[in-house]
């Protein structure tokens, strides 16, 4: 399933939110990968930076938030040249002028948010914000969009598309309002969808149906998804690939079957010891990741998991950040656990002065 062509990389991203007590690292050196049609869950305790990384990637950040350094890899707007070989078609978004942004920002690229009302204006129906996403990015007549507009609201499952285009926000439910936003994100048959929590203000069964839907488009489709979710069973669920973030950084990806059966990082091993029925057999005890995600101001040095890791090995993991070590099946982790020096005689001079 995961065989097809890359169509984003980001490499080290680092997107840091300057206030005035300090700087708060939000995300401080990611690594993803997403292919043609796949689903990359990105996981991680609130507050570990996915919604940071993913508003860097689209170049939503504004300040005073700021990308300070990384790199973020994706296929260039349809008919923008550069179409003789493989590396060509990429750009960096990065450094791409902001024409080049806008353009993969709806034609590759579109993105739903967890709360709708944030790119619903409650002044406009919602049959003239999608029509209005559509005119922008394409040459057609009004009527056209109205009529895109309203076979999309349908391919949503909003039930008399015809009736509800020329709906108020406010006056639909918030399913219904996900389903809008979908409608949005698909207008220009993105390649990617980045869904940010999608279904999290939803409740249960709202929330199935949104998944279903999804996963339905995602086939018709054929997009890639970057799902980004506190909640490991909707990853399980929906995803090829999971990359599981912490403080800024991917401290594991890989497949998500061999992820959740056996995790590599001693974050991965405490998320999925959190939830029910992943990853243990009934009747193990859940247990919730031991403390908290440190304040922002007070980012742990060496690898930024060491305060909270049951393998906490002195005088190293304070020390030294971890790269990202990629396994012999192909999984990749960043912890010093698996760079060979694990063990006695492998602890740094000057171990000591670790403050806990
Ligand atoms: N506008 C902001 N001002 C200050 N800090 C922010 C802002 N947005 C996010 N942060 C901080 O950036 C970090 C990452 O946040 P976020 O990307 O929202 O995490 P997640 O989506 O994983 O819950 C957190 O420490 C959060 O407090
Ligand atoms: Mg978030």
């Amino acid at each position: 399933m995961a065989t097809g062509e890359t169509i984003l990389r980001v490499k080290g991203l680092k997107t840091h939110i300057f206030l005035e007590d300090g700087v708060v690292r939000a995300v401080d050196g990611a690594d993803l990968e997403i292919r043609r049609g796949e689903t990359l869950a990105v996981v991680g305790e609130s507050g570990c930076g996915k919604s940071m990384m993913a508003r860097s990637i689209l170049r939503l950040v504004d300040r005073p938030a700021q990308i300070v350094d990384g790199e973020i890899w994706v296929r260039r707007p349809p008919g923008k040249g550069g179409n003789s070989d493989g590396a060509a078609e990429m750009v960096d978004l990065v450094r791409a002028d902001r024409r080049v942004v806008r353009e993969v920002r709806g034609k590759r690229i579109a993105m739903v948010f967890q709360e709708p009302m944030t790119s619903l204006s409650p002044m406009h129906t919602i049959g003239d914000q999608i029509a209005e996403v559509i005119l922008l990015h394409e040459q057609v007549t009004k009527q056209a969009a109205r009529r895109r507009t309203i076979e999309l609201l349908g391919r949503v499952g909003i039930p008399a598309p015809k009736v509800r285009v020329d709906s108020y926000p406010f006056q639909l439910s918030g399913g219904m309002l996900q389903r809008a936003m979908i409608a949005m994100a698909l207008s220009c048959n993105p390649e990617l969808l980045i869904a940010d929590e999608p279904t999290t203000a939803l409740d249960v069964t709202t929330q199935a149906q949104i998944l279903q839907l999804l996963r339905t488009l995602q086939k018709e489709y054929g997009m890639a998804v970057m799902l980004i979710t506190h909640d490991l069973g909707v990853a399980a669920q929906m995803a090829d690939q999971v990359a599981v973030m912490y403080l800024g950084v991917v401290v594991e990806r890989g497949d998500i079957v061999s992820t959740f059966r056996s995790p590599l990082h001693p974050y991965t091993q405490a998320l999925l010891r959190s939830v029910p029925k992943l990853g243990l057999s009934a009747g193990a005890r859940l247990a919730p990741v031991r403390g908290m995600v440190p304040h922002p101001y007070q980012r742990p040095s060496g690898c930024p998991f060491h305060t909270r890791c049951d393998s906490f090995m002195a005088g190293k993991c304070d020390l030294t950040v971890p790269e990202l070590l990629r396994q012999d099946d192909g999984r990749e982790v960043r912890c010093l656990l698996y760079d060979g020096t694990a063990g006695a005689g492998a602890v740094a001079p000057g171990a000591e002065g670790r403050n806990a």
